[in-house]
Formats: structure tokens, sequence, C-alpha cells
């Protein structure tokens, strides 16, 4: 793979962990369990790729694809602020997509790469990427079919990423159901495909004093290693 750029996280500790940053062309999930930071890293990766390069962003602007709601322009503003950016023109280069539940995320998900030339947006954001498939298909009935509909939407994001030479950032619960992930803790949803298509992952989990520890998983090349971040007023920060 040519011209891999890399996205800074705002942390110099979780961009040294990720070799400099979240890679182009590639999938990188966040997964952990509520109030791990994973929308906030989100925002904070959406503020940061509107940044001109030489400040570790892309100046351009990102897609989201919101599952549950949780996108906040006030946080945007704040994260803006501490970036010495300007808060109006960082908002007018964010396009939030809310999708109401996994067909219609689906279909985003194909329209974003259909339409990917179109758009200058090199970050592509889905927060997050298994909820609705979780709460519609319950049960081990209906696992294989949401697996396939998983990994169908993962290549669709995945294609995005390619034409556009973007990022690709999707969050994930811990599963809190020990009975489809028996024995490990924390698995996160989606099991194999998410895990086999995202090809970077990131296990994130509360430390101290608003600390949260960033852990690196399965990476093709990088060592596995953790790096401590910290979800701050100002955003993501050492
Ligand atoms: P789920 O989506 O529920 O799985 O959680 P998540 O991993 O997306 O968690 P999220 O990113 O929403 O993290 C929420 C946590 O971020 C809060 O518990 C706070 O610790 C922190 N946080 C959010 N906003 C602020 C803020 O404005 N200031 C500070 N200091 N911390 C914040
Ligand atoms: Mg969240």
């Amino acid at each position: 793979r040519k011209d891999v750029l890399r996205l800074t996280t705002g942390s110099n500790n979780l961009d040294s962990l990720l070799g400099g940053g979240l890679e182009t062309q590639s999938i990188t999930e966040f997964f952990g369990e509520f109030g791990s930071g994973k929308t906030q890293i989100m925002h904070q990766l959406a503020v940061n790729c509107t940044m001109p390069e030489e400040k570790g962003g892309f100046n351009s602007d990102v897609l989201i694809i919101d599952t549950e709601n949780t996108f906040r322009p006030e946080r945007i503003i704040q994260m803006s602020k501490y970036r010495e950016l300007d808060s109006d023109e960082v908002l007018r280069r964010i396009h939030v997509a809310r999708a109401y539940n996994s067909h219609h995320q689906i279909l985003l998900g194909e329209k974003a790469s259909e339409m990917a030339k179109e758009y200058n947006a090199k970050l592509l954001i889905v927060d997050s990427l298994t909820s609705h498939f979780r709460s519609e298909y319950m049960g081990r009935g209906s696992l294989s079919e949401r697996q396939q509909l998983l990994n169908r939407h993962m290549h669709d994001l995945l294609r995005f990423g390619t034409l556009q030479n973007a990022v690709i950032a999707v969050t994930n619960q811990v599963a809190a159901r020990p009975d489809v992930f028996f024995g490990d803790p924390t698995a996160p949803i989606g099991g194999n495909i998410v895990g086999h298509t995202a090809t970077f992952r990131i296990y994130l989990r509360k430390g101290k004093a608003g600390k949260r520890i960033a852990r690196l998983i399965d990476s093709p090349y990088l060592p596995e290693g953790e790096a401590v971040i910290q979800v701050s007023e100002d955003g993501i920060i050492d």
C-alpha cells in the first residue's frame, strides 16, 4: 500500500504506540466498556483531521456515522479552542449522519463509498459500529446473519478508505454477554469478523484520575504495547 498517511490522535503517547498516528486505507477499531473514552477520541480525531498537515492533520472534511446520537458540537468547540482552531470552520467541515438502525447504517456506508470521490473527506468515523447490530440481532439464531452484514458493511467502509486514502475509525463496546463470548470478558462485539477486518485494534480501559490506558492488540507489524492518555476538557492529551 503506497501513500499511506497518518492522522494524529492528539496524544503523543498514543501516536507513538501506533507508529505515528492512525493509518489511512485501514480500519482502526477502538473498543472498551462504556465511558472508556471511545466517543471522546472520535470527536478529537474529527477536529484533528481538519488541522493542517504540519500539525498532524489532513486539512480535510470528516464524515461521521453516528448511531447512538452522541455527537456533541459543544465538545468540538472546546477541543478546537484548545488547539487554537476556528471552531466554526471546524464544525463546518464535520458532516454528521445519524443512522437510525443497522439497515440505515449500511446504506450510509454504501453511499459514502459510492460518493467517495465527490468528498474531500479523509476521515470516516462510525460511532458505534456495532450497537444497532447488537440490539437488532439477538441470540445465536441470528448471529451468522449479523456477522455477514457487519462484514459487508466493513468492506464498504474499507473501500471508502482506499478510494479516498482516508482513515476509517470505528468504535465497539465490550460484550456484556458472557454466554456468547464465553471465557473472554474483554471480547468485543462482532467477534471474529470485526477483528479480522479491522487492521488496528485498540482496547481502552479506565485508569486513575481521568486517565485511560490504550492497548494495541493483534497489529500486523507494530509491537503490542500500551499508552496512557487523558480524556480532559481540552480533549485527548498525554
Ligand atoms: P459508550 O459509548 O457508552 O460505550 O462510552 P464511550 O467509550 O464512548 O465513552 P465516552 O467517550 O463518551 O467517555 C465519557 C467520559 O469522557 C466521561 O465519563 C468523562 O470521563 C469524559 N469526558 C467527556 N466529556 C468530558 C469533558 O468535557 N471534560 C472532561 N474532563 N471529561 C469528559
Ligand atoms: Mg460512545
